[in-house]
């Protein structure tokens, strides 16, 4: 059986990760593209040289054409601008959006019946862009930021707990930015309620630490953001869709009405299989959580609304 084809866009820290990642998994052909010269060929290069030592014979190209992605199964958009100190995600919204449009744009041409996972922020509206410009079905485009929130949540409550990251199940969710939305009430540390096992006051500076959690990055690096963390998340992603695990995964999804949002990308409990998002999970949420959804889809509303101006002007 021939291998599935993954290609990344954007070879810089996040997409080169993500590729290294899934090529060191074996079972799918990588396909790495930049706008760069030499870039995506030199990393793509160097992966596939670790494949002996690896026990991958999976194969790994660098391009800057289009033309040798044709026919891939799971396409990562990861191209465009990373936030610096100082910078919010909004901040790089026109820049990105021009970005995404056009690499959405080939990436449609030569490989029509993939699924994109979108990686490039501002996330949701993105993804939202994405959407738009692929002519895609929903379920086959989605976004990716809620496992890497999720995940710096489940971090810092394991090492509060003094308990393996695997006895914490939480899911963040919203938009990728300030607003996000992690979801207290049905978080659990080995299926205790974290509100029984911790004070209040622990978990209000947990939340803010992660609703923080890009900026510390960013604050430390001062050059770019995080990359190890998104790149295991968007990892996960792929594997749940070319292995069809029917994982429950918070991911950017298209709502039509579930929450109470319409026509728009948020981040939700999503379960992804081959089909991309094969279901919208609705949780039971407490009533503020459901308004801290809505006011955090608002904001997210915010910006799709600012690329439909520029678009029109
Ligand atoms: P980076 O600067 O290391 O890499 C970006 C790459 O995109 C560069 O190699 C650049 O040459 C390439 N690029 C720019 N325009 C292109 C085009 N038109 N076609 C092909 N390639 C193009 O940035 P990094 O750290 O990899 O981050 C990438 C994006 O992912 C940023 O927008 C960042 O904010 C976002 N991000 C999103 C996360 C999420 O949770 N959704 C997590 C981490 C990063
Ligand atoms: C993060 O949360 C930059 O969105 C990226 O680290």
């Amino acid at each position: 059986m021939p291998r599935s084809k993954v290609t990344i866009v954007g070879a810089g820290n996040v997409g080169a990760t993500a590729a290294q990642r899934i090529f060191d998994r074996g079972y799918a052909d990588v396909v790495l593209v930049d706008i760069v010269e030499g870039l995506p060929q030199g990393k793509a290069l160097d992966m596939l040289e670790s494949g002996p030592v690896l026990g991958s014979d999976a194969k790994v190209t660098g391009t800057n054409d289009y033309a040798d992605t044709a026919g891939s199964d799971v396409v990562v958009i990861t191209s465009g601008v990373a936030r610096r100190p100082g910078m919010s995600r909004d901040d790089l919204l026109l820049t990105n959006m021009n970005i995404v449009t056009s690499v959405t744009r080939s990436v449609v041409n030569h490989s029509p019946d993939s699924i994109l996972v979108i990686v490039t922020n501002p996330l949701d509206a993105m993804a939202q862009r994405a959407f738009q410009v692929s002519g895609f079905p929903k379920r086959r485009v989605v976004g990716m930021a809620g496992i890497l929130d999720t995940a710096r949540f489940r971090t810092f409550l394991a090492e509060e707990l003094g308990v393996s990251v695997n006895s914490v199940e939480a899911y963040v969710l919203g938009g990728h930015g300030d607003t996000m939305v992690p979801v207290t009430a049905s978080t659990t540390a080995g299926g205790r309620p974290i509100t029984q096992v911790l004070p209040q006051d622990r978990i209000d500076a947990i939340i803010q630490r992660t609703q923080d959690g890009g900026a510390e990055i960013v604050n430390l690096l001062k050059t770019g953001s995080a990359y190890y963390a998104p790149s295991a998340a968007i990892a996960q992603m792929v594997e749940a869709v070319l292995l069809d695990r029917q994982e429950i995964l918070p991911c950017t999804a298209y709502l039509e009405g579930e929450y109470g949002i319409d026509g728009l990308y948020v981040g939700v409990p999503v379960r992804l299989g081959a089909s991309g998002v094969e279901e919208v999970i609705e949780f039971d949420l407490t009533d503020a959580e459901r308004e801290a959804l809505r006011h955090s889809a608002d904001a997210v509303r915010e910006l799709v609304d600012v690329m439909a101006q520029d678009s029109q002007s």
